[in-house]
Formats: C-alpha cells, sequence, structure tokens
C-alpha cells in the first residue's frame, strides 16, 4: 500500500507502522485524535470528519496556516528554505523575536523541523525550543507534502484543537473513534506507579488516559491506543484488546524471537 508521509519529521512518527495500524481502524462518524503529533494516521485514514488536537501550540500554528493559507506559508516557507540560513540564527529568531502564531513562526517551525537533530521537538522550561542542529548537508524542502496535508485539512470537516487530551477525550460521544499515540511511559518500575512528576507524561498520565477513555467508550466510543510493549502499559490498559505489531516484523518475520516493540489496543462498546 501506499503511505502518505508528513512534511514534518516526528518522533514516535507512526509512518512505518500504518500498514499495521489501519487495519484496527474502525469505521466511525468522527476521528478523534487526542495526540496528533505529525498527522500521518490524519493523512492516512478517510473520515468524515476529524477532531485533531496536540498541546504543542507552535505544530498546531503550523496546521492553521496550513488550512487558512497554503500559498503565503508556501512562499515564507520556502524563500527561508532557499536561503539556507544559519540553524542557530533561525532558532534564536524564533524563540526571541518571532511573534507566537504567526506566518514566519510556522515557516521557521517547519525549517526548525527539518535541520534539527533527528526531528526532535522539545523546549526548556522557559520555552524556548532548545533542540541543536542534526548538520544536515541537503534540506529537503517539503513542497508536495506541505500542499497534501493542506488539502487533506480543506477537504473534509477538520476541528484544530491545542489543549491538553483529557479536554477532547471529554467530548467523544456515541460513534466517534479515538486513536491516541501518547508520549510513551517506559517500564521502568517493572509495572508499579511510583507517583506523579508534574509536567511529565508518565505512569499516572497514561492511567489517566485510560480512565478518560474507558469512560468515552460507556459513552459509545471505540478507543484505540497506541503504546510500547511493556507490563505497566499491558497493566494499565488490561481490558483493552492488545495486539503486538513491530515495524521490524515486516523485513524480518521469520525467527524475529525478539518480544514486538509495540502494541495497539482496542476498547469497543460491546467490551464495556
Ligand atoms: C508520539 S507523538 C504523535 C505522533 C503521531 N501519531 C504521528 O504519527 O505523527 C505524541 C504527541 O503528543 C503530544 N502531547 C504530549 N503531551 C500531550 C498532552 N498532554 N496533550 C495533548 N498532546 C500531547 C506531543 O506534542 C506529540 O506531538
Amino acid at each position: 500500500m501506499r503511505v502518505e508521509k508528513s512534511f514534518l519529521k516526528w518522533v514516535g512518527s507512526k509512518n512505518r507502522l500504518i500498514p499495521q495500524l489501519l487495519p484496527h481502524l474502525p469505521s466511525g462518524k468522527r476521528f478523534i485524535e487526542p495526540f496528533v503529533g505529525a498527522g500521518n494516521v490524519f493523512i492516512n485514514t478517510n473520515y468524515d470528519s476529524y477532531v485533531l488536537c496536540d498541546k504543542n501550540r507552535d505544530l498546531i500554528n503550523v496546521y492553521e496556516w496550513l488550512r487558512d493559507d497554503l500559498a503565503s506559508l508556501l512562499n515564507e516557507t520556502k524563500s527561508l528554505f532557499d536561503s539556507r540560513p544559519d540553524f542557530y540564527d533561525v532558532r534564536a529568531q524564533f524563540n526571541n523575536v518571532t511573534p507566537k502564531l504567526s506566518l514566519q513562526r510556522a515557516a521557521e517551525f517547519v525549517y526548525l523541523n527539518r535541520n534539527c537533530f533527528n526531528g526532535i521537538c522539545r523546549y526548556n522550561s522557559s520555552g524556548k525550543f532548545n533542540v541543536p542542529s542534526g548538520k544536515y548537508k541537503n534540506i529537503y524542502f517539503p513542497k508536495s507534502e506541505l500542499i497534501a496535508f493542506s488539502n487533506k485539512l480543506i477537504s473534509g470537516s477538520v476541528e484544530l484543537v491545542c489543549t491538553d487530551f483529557s479536554t477532547v477525550i471529554k467530548t467523544a460521544k456515541f460513534g466517534d473513534v479515538i486513536y491516541c499515540d501518547p508520549p510513551y511511559v517506559s517500564d521502568i518500575n517493572n509495572g508499579t506507579f511510583t507517583g506523579y512528576t508534574p509536567g511529565k507524561f508518565d505512569a499516572a498520565t497514561t492511567k489517566q488516559l485510560y480512565d478518560l477513555l474507558y469512560l468515552a467508550v460507556l459513552r459509545g466510543a471505540t478507543a484505540i491506543i497506541s503504546n510500547s510493549n511493556n507490563p505497566l502499559i499491558r497493566k494499565i490498559f488490561s481490558d483493552f484488546e492488545i495486539y503486538e505489531i513491530d515495524a521490524r516484523r515486516s523485513v524480518a518475520a521469520n525467527g524475529n524471537r525478539q518480544p514486538a516493540r509495540e502494541i495497539i489496543g482496542v476498547l469497543t462498546p460491546e467490551m464495556v
């Protein structure tokens, strides 16, 4: 199958897992993505209506410009890529000068994303983007990917929301499909909860996610989650149907005895 690629490089991108993920996504009235990230699942699905949410304001800002004014975003981004400014100059401008929500900030975000180390998106406690340069020789300008993403945003009903996952999950109702791809929690404590670290996406946050999804499924929605394959996650999502998936499996199907790295969990209204 042909898998569409996002214009962004993103840590935790589901791009390579799309063929294994799609069969687990049921049809539904509305597709809700509380952790949309680079939107790889959004651009490879075909629902009538979407709610795309992420708590990253810069990310949602780019999506808003792509929805509202593709031509201006393409011009601004292309001239930035063509002039090949120093990565650290753009980063300083982005952090200290460029107005929030501006077209320029959207273009700079795409430039930083394509140039930074491994497409990591990280901010310090003062909200400054602090990822170093990836020192790439050739930087790809993702023109066709930007256009495809924009077309998808305007082709149906798409609501863009910048908020915490909890807010959008609480809006889910009968017939909705909620796909969650949160930051992964490793099993550092062998499956036991050890409390809550403010601001971190940890076991307690993942448990909160489970609780909200369970309530949404009681209201008639279907919940699907991606996560890492470890005992802690399996314990939190124990009443979900769990499927193991792994991008490596498609190239080394035989004799691979390593456990799959990822799981997909599904909870339908019939199961609660
Ligand atoms: C693993 S990425 C999603 C990748 C996406 N599925 C893709 O394939 O492109 C997780 C996303 O969750 C977002 N995020 C982290 N904590 C969040 C929160 N509390 N509420 C909403 N979004 C959050 C991050 O900004 C990040 O974009």
